[in-house]
C-alpha cells in the first residue's frame, strides 16, 4: 500500500512538472533570444570554464529579472570545449549552426578563442571573448571582440613588477609552447624586461599536459635567477612551483592571468605563497561596482568570484548593452552595436572597445597569501 501510494504521488508530480516544463517549454522555444558560451567546463583548465559561465549566468538572471530584451528572456547555451581547440571550433559550429544564437561568448584560452573565432568571423554571427588576451584573437577579424586587456599590455606590468617592485635583475622564463597565450605573454615580458635593464637568465620551454619539469627547473637554477616567470595555465603552474621548491629554488614565480584558479593554490600548497601573479581583477579591490558583484556571486554561488567570474559577467552585460543599441539582433548590426561600446562600467575597469576590438584597462598584481591572491597593485595602461 505504502509503495503502491508513494508510485501514484510521484506520478502525478511527474505528470504536474511535465505539463509545467513543457509550458515553458513551449514559450521558451519561440521567446527566448539565444546566447552561446563556449569553454573549457571539464578538464585541465576546467575552473576557466566553470567561473565564466557562473558570470555569464549571473549577468542573464538579473537582464531577464530587469524585464530582458523588451519583454524576451535570454537563454545560454554553453558547450564544453573540454580545454581542446579542435572541440572550441566544432562547439561554436554548432552553437552558430543548429542552435542559431545571436552571439557567442568564449573561450577563455587563446588558442581555443582563435579556432572559434574562425567559425563566428566566417558565419557573422558577432564573439566576445572575455579572457582571452593574445593579440591574433580579435586581428583581422571584425566579428571577433574581446573585454580584456592584451599580452603586449600584460607582458609591460609583469616586467615592471619584478624590476620596479622586486627589484630583479635577472628573470628566468619557463614557457608552455603548446600555447599561443604562453609563448605570446613570454616574448612580451622578455622584450620589456631587457629593455628596462634586466637580463633574462635562462629560456625554457614545456608543453601543456606535462609532468614533469625538473630538467628545465635544473637549468634555471643554475643561472641563479632572481625571480622566475612562468606564462602558462594553472595545473602547470603549481605543479611548477612545487618542483621548484624540491630542487632547493626558493625565489619567487610570477605569473600571469592564467594562474587565476582556486586550483593554484590546492595544487600548489606551500610552494606558491609569496608568489605574484597579473591579473584583470582582484576580489579585494575596493570599489562599488566590484564589491556588489563580489556579494552577489557569493550569494548565488557560495564562492569568491575569479578574474574569469567578473570578465564572464562582464563579456555578457556589454553584449546585452549592444543589443539594447542595435538596429535589430541580425549580426552585422549587432557587429556594429558591440563595436561602438563606449566607457561601459564594468566590474573588472571601465571599457572602451578600441579599432582593433580589443580593450584599454588597467592591470592588477596579486600576490598569494594564505592560499589566496590578495591585491598588490594596480598598473595603468599608458593613454596612446
Ligand atoms: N589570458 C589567457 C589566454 O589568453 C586566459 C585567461 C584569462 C586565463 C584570465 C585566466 C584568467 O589564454
Amino acid at each position: 500500500m505504502r509503495t503502491k501510494r508513494s508510485v501514484v504521488g510521484w506520478m502525478s508530480a511527474a505528470i504536474a512538472a511535465l505539463a509545467v516544463a513543457g509550458a515553458t517549454g513551449m514559450v521558451s522555444a519561440q521567446d527566448t533570444i539565444k546566447v552561446g558560451h563556449y569553454g573549457s567546463m571539464t578538464g585541465k583548465e576546467a575552473t576557466f570554464g566553470q567561473s565564466t559561465d557562473n558570470g555569464i549566468k549571473l549577468a542573464v538572471e538579473e537582464f531577464n529579472a530587469a524585464g530582458g530584451f523588451n519583454g524576451r528572456k535570454v537563454e545560454v547555451i554553453t558547450y564544453d570545449t573540454k580545454g581542446e581547440s579542435s572541440e572550441a571550433g566544432k562547439a561554436v559550429t554548432r552553437l552558430v549552426t543548429s542552435d542559431k544564437v545571436i552571439a557567442v561568448l568564449g573561450e577563455v584560452a587563446s588558442t581555443l578563442s582563435l579556432a572559434g573565432g574562425a567559425v563566428c568571423q566566417e558565419k557573422g554571427v558577432p564573439m566576445i571573448s572575455p579572457s582571452s588576451t593574445n593579440p591574433a584573437v580579435t586581428r583581422g577579424r571584425d566579428y571577433v571582440f574581446r573585454v580584456c586587456f592584451i599580452d603586449p599590455f600584460q607582458g609591460l606590468v609583469v616586467a615592471k613588477f619584478a624590476h620596479e617592485n622586486l627589484k630583479a635583475k635577472k628573470v628566468a622564463v619557463l614557457y608552455d609552447q603548446a600555447q599561443t597565450y604562453s609563448k605570446g605573454l613570454r616574448d612580451e615580458f622578455k622584450k620589456h624586461f631587457t629593455a628596462m635593464g634586466g637580463t633574462i637568465s635562462g629560456d625554457e620551454a614545456y608543453s601543456s599536459g606535462d609532468q614533469d619539469f625538473s630538467a628545465q627547473l635544473g637549468k634555471i637554477r643554475s643561472g641563479a635567477p632572481d625571480a622566475i616567470f612562468v606564462p602558462g595555465y594553472y595545473t602547470e603552474a603549481g605543479n611548477i612551483a612545487l618542483q621548484a621548491r624540491k630542487l632547493g629554488i626558493k625565489v619567487p614565480l610570477l605569473g600571469g592571468d592564467g594562474w587565476d584558479s582556486e586550483q593554484l593554490a590546492k595544487i600548489g600548497g606551500e610552494a606558491i605563497e609569496g608568489c605574484y601573479y597579473s591579473n584583470h581583477y582582484a576580489p579585494d579591490q575596493k570599489g562599488e561596482l566590484v564589491e556588489a558583484f563580489v556579494k552577489k556571486y557569493q550569494s548565488k554561488f557560495g564562492a569568491t568570484p575569479d578574474g574569469l567570474a567578473a570578465l564572464g559577467y562582464d563579456a555578457a552585460n556589454i553584449l546585452f548593452d549592444a543589443m539594447k543599441r542595435s538596429k535589430s539582433l541580425g549580426g552585422k548590426d549587432l557587429r556594429d552595436a558591440i563595436a561602438a561600446t563606449k566607457d561601459f562600467k564594468a566590474v573588472t575597469g571601465t571599457i572602451t572597445l578600441d579599432k582593433n576590438r580589443d580593450a584599454q584597462k588597467s592591470a592588477v598584481v596579486v600576490e598569494m597569501k594564505g592560499g589566496k591572491p590578495v591585491y598588490a597593485a594596480t598598473v595603468e595602461p599608458t593613454k596612446k
